[in-house]
């Protein structure tokens, strides 16, 4: 794991979208794997305000979102797909025709969406870059801890806890949704290259468990340990628990150094 510790939430979200914007370079038509919640919001912003710039363009790219709530309408505001609209698609060059979610319409049977998200996102030829929050239980999407770690997209319980992380954002207690479609953790790992993002001290413990624990369905994100392109990008409230933290500094050092001894050649 490549783990970067940056001073605080606004330069993870540079870095993340330097990362971003690194692999639409090399690949305008690339395929991105999107996350929702508070932690991509400011990279989100910044890619809006480079987006168009210098050729920079979503004009080819396609996206898959990790996961969607079962039991909402696309309109309704706590949906996610209300929230890509709202904080990134409707402001940026991309085709909204090429822009999907694990969504579950009423006429659709919840158990067919996963199969056919998976078939979707093969037939587009894979995500290249998947971009990834943590939940305070080390989950990802919501594949919450006790997710076979071979898991494909499907409908999960939500833990009491996701639900009351993300109570915030219900102003009907009774509206919010206890059931999510989610990319499972294997469609996850299949991505060529992913990015996690996370800030803030309350997410530090699963930040640890993550990239220092054991690998365990007990702690989802810790499967990553097993992905040969990863990129972890932190606050320093975020990277507060880990243990090796000298080690990651000295790391850091030396890619200065070497990126400075090859410079110009
Ligand atoms: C949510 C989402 C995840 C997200 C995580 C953290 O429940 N399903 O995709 O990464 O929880 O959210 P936040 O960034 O708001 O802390």
């Amino acid at each position: 794991m490549d783990v970067t510790i940056l001073k605080d939430s606004d330069a993870v979200a540079a870095a993340g979208t330097d990362l971003l914007r690194g692999v639409l370079r090399q690949k305008p038509n690339a395929v991105l794997g999107l996350a929702t919640g508070r932690t991509p919001l400011a990279m989100y912003q910044r890619l809006i305000a480079v987006c168009c710039d210098e050729g920079f363009s979503f004009r080819d790219v396609t996206t898959f979102n990790l996961d969607e709530y079962i039991g909402l309408s696309p309109d309704d505001p706590q949906s996610y797909r209300a929230y890509m609209k709202r904080e990134l698609f409707d402001h940026i060059d991309i085709d909204q025709g090429n822009t999907f979610l694990p969504e579950c319409a009423t006429e659709t049977d919840p158990l067919d969406v996963g199969p056919a998200y998976e078939a979707l996102i093969r037939s587009r030829g894979g995500i290249d870059l998947q971009v990834l929050g943590i939940g305070h239980n080390g989950h990802i999407g919501f594949n919450e801890p006790t997710s076979s770690l071979k898991s494909r997209t499907r409908i999960k319980t939500l833990t009491r806890e996701t639900i009351s992380a993300n109570k915030q954002y219900f102003k009907d207690p009774a509206a919010q949704p206890q059931l999510a479609v989610t990319m499972g953790i294997a469609t996850i790992m299949d991505a060529r290259r992913i990015m996690l993002l996370a800030t803030g001290k309350e997410k530090a413990e699963a930040v640890r468990q993550t990239i220092e624990g054991p690998v365990s369905a007990m702690c989802p994100a810790s499967i990553l340990q097993m992905h040969e392109a990863v990129s972890v990008l932190l606050d320093e409230a975020a990277a507060s628990a880990l243990t090796l933290r000298d080690y990651y500094d000295w790391i850091a050092e030396q890619k200065l150094r070497i990126a400075g001894n090859t410079e110009g050649r």
